[in-house]
């Protein structure tokens, strides 16, 4: 009997622990309304006790998403669970998700309890959010490297206690397939109540095993995997969702018990939508995701194509929603034109002055480009709607470089209302204008990545930089998008610096940086 594999998506949890990534609120729930669009079958929301930002996303999630269960982590304790719950309230179909250590080496080292200890916080976390919630699922964190009797005693002790789901995590990533395969058949054996509740795994990719483990975990039984879009997560990441879906689908002649519920059509744009607000590029030879996932460069292979798709390519570009790159708007095209277009794409909420702005932008790329593709319309629209405070704007920039002499910057910073200018030399024009910018702002930062990449092909395509900095501490990013390569970076660096600024409450400190315009304006 074919069998339905539950994808409970935390993107938006463990996802969101990758370093550098903070989603606010309304990004998070952009992304939550795109997963209900995938059909996935839970959305962990994220870690509410950690922070306030987390305990309102999941809270506008609840509200706002009524399709998928939505979950909320907690360890044990009754604060986290209580907190969990408060985030949940509003749910449909509401899960408490708690989790504790079962390794000898977590409860030695972090935990500093005994296995009894251990095995009586987990059951008293279940019963407590029992009191919540039917659906209560239960993580013994560390599974794969927990003594196996141990973790049976846990596992059917929390069962007992009315745990609905039992997630087994291989939490650093050490396990490989043939072994951790081994350890769900004997958790299957030793507790056969695990039976009667749905079983899961959680694996992450530290050896770039997590795929394959998951997948053994499914032959063996488990009918829930955790997973997460692009495969981000805490250090390498987590069972990236389009390759499970993917693997499952594409080789269901092996895999013919097992499919998801899965809307493969939308694959490509919430891997792309995650790639934007999570400043995540997608690697180029990223399974299913990738840009060259469905590229072929050498002559044989494109030869093959040309003659029969399926000579080199074993999916669809169409199934995971990859279209063709269409030309959509040109010079000609007027401000109806343009509204339509905007909507067709799923950005209906648009204020007039927004409107107007993107209009601008697009009339200005128009005439350097005559015509515009929907990937680089909305580049820009990303850009101009994701806006931080402007409390730096750029004026202008000028570059004097070549390859005798050392690059040097000049650049003009509006701050409120007044032109600001400086030079500066550096080993490169990039350099040479973040340096400048650096004495503008009297803010010293730390780059930690610089990447661009063409939104399109061909030499005027348009450019986007995406950047990282560090600030006492926080990470923090930046992106800016241009035909000019050195443009998109002055304008990256001045997006990360605002966000600095707003951080730190304003030019004064004493402002919370205005209207926060992370808000998402796109249709959910
Ligand atoms: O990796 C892990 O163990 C986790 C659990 C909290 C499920 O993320
Ligand atoms: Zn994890």
């Amino acid at each position: 009997m074919p069998g339905i594999i539950e994808i409970l998506d935390t993107t938006l949890r463990d996802g969101e622990q990758s370093p550098g990534v903070n989603l606010c609120p309304e990004e998070k729930l952009e992304i939550a309304r795109n997963l209900e669009k995938l059909k996935v079958d839970i959305i962990e929301g994220g870690f509410p006790i950690t922070s306030a930002g987390d305990l309102q996303a999941i809270k506008l999630i609840s509200e706002n998403v009524k399709e998928p269960v939505i979950a909320a982590l907690a360890r044990t304790r009754q604060e986290d669970i209580d907190t969990a719950w408060e985030s949940l309230e509003k749910a449909r179909r509401p899960r408490i998700h708690t989790f504790i250590a079962t390794s000898d080496i977590h409860l030695k080292y972090k935990l500093n309890k005994t296995r009894e200890e251990v095995l009586e916080m987990a059951e008293a976390g279940v019963k407590y959010a029992k009191k919540y919630v039917e659906d209560v699922q239960f993580s013994a964190e560390d599974a794969s490297r927990s003594d196996l009797d141990f973790l049976c005693q846990v596992i059917e002790r929390v069962i007992q206690a009315g745990a609905t789901v039992i997630n087994v995590p291989d939490t650093v990533g050490y396990q490989v397939p043939q072994q951790f395969g081994q350890l769900i058949e004997r958790i299957r054996e030793k507790v056969p109540a695990t039976d009667k509740i749905t079983l899961s795994v959680h694996c992450h990719n530290d050896l770039g095993l997590a795929l394959a483990n998951s997948l053994a975990a499914i032959e063996k039984g488990v009918t829930q995997v955790e997973c997460t879009i692009n495969g981000i997560g805490e250090r390498a990441g987590n069972t990236a969702m389009e390759e499970l879906v993917m693997t499952l689908a594409t080789r269901a002649d092996f895999y013919q018990y097992y499919s998801t519920n899965i809307n493969q059509k939308n694959i490509f744009r919430t891997s792309r939508l995650v790639s934007k607000l999570t400043n995540m590029l997608v690697q180029a030879n990223k399974a299913v995701v990738g840009r060259n996932a469905f590229a072929h460069e050498s002559g044989i292979h494109q030869d093959g194509v040309l003659k029969e798709k399926s000579t080199y390519e074993i999916m669809k570009p169409e199934s995971i929603g990859l279209l063709d790159n269409r030309i959509v708007l040109g010079k000609h095209s007027g401000r109806h034109a343009f509204k339509i277009k905007l909507k067709e794409m799923g950005f209906e909420k648009l204020s007039e002055e927004e409107l107007q702005k993107l209009f601008e932008r697009f009339k200005d790329l128009v005439d350097k480009r005559q015509i515009v593709s929907e990937h680089e319309m909305e580049a820009i629209i990303e850009e101009e709607l994701r806006k931080v405070p402007e409390y730096y704007q750029l004026s202008y920039f000028q570059i004097f470089t070549g390859n005798k002499f050392r690059p040097t910057a000049t650049v003009g910073i509006i701050r409120e209302g007044e032109l600001i200018e400086e030079a500066a030399c550096g080993g490169g024009p990039v350099d040479a204008m973040y340096r400048t910018i650096d004495r503008i702002t009297g803010i010293q930062t730390k780059l930690m990545d610089y990447s661009i990449k063409a939104v399109t092909g061909g030499r005027d395509a348009l450019g986007e930089v995406n950047i990282r900095l560090t600030d006492n501490g926080n990470i923090i990013s930046g992106r800016g998008v241009s035909t000019d390569i050195l443009e998109a970076s002055v304008k990256a660096y001045i997006n990360a610096i605002n966000k600095i600024v707003k951080k730190r409450g304003g030019l004064y400190g004493d402002d919370r940086g205005g209207e926060d315009n992370c808000q998402s304006r796109r249709q959910g």
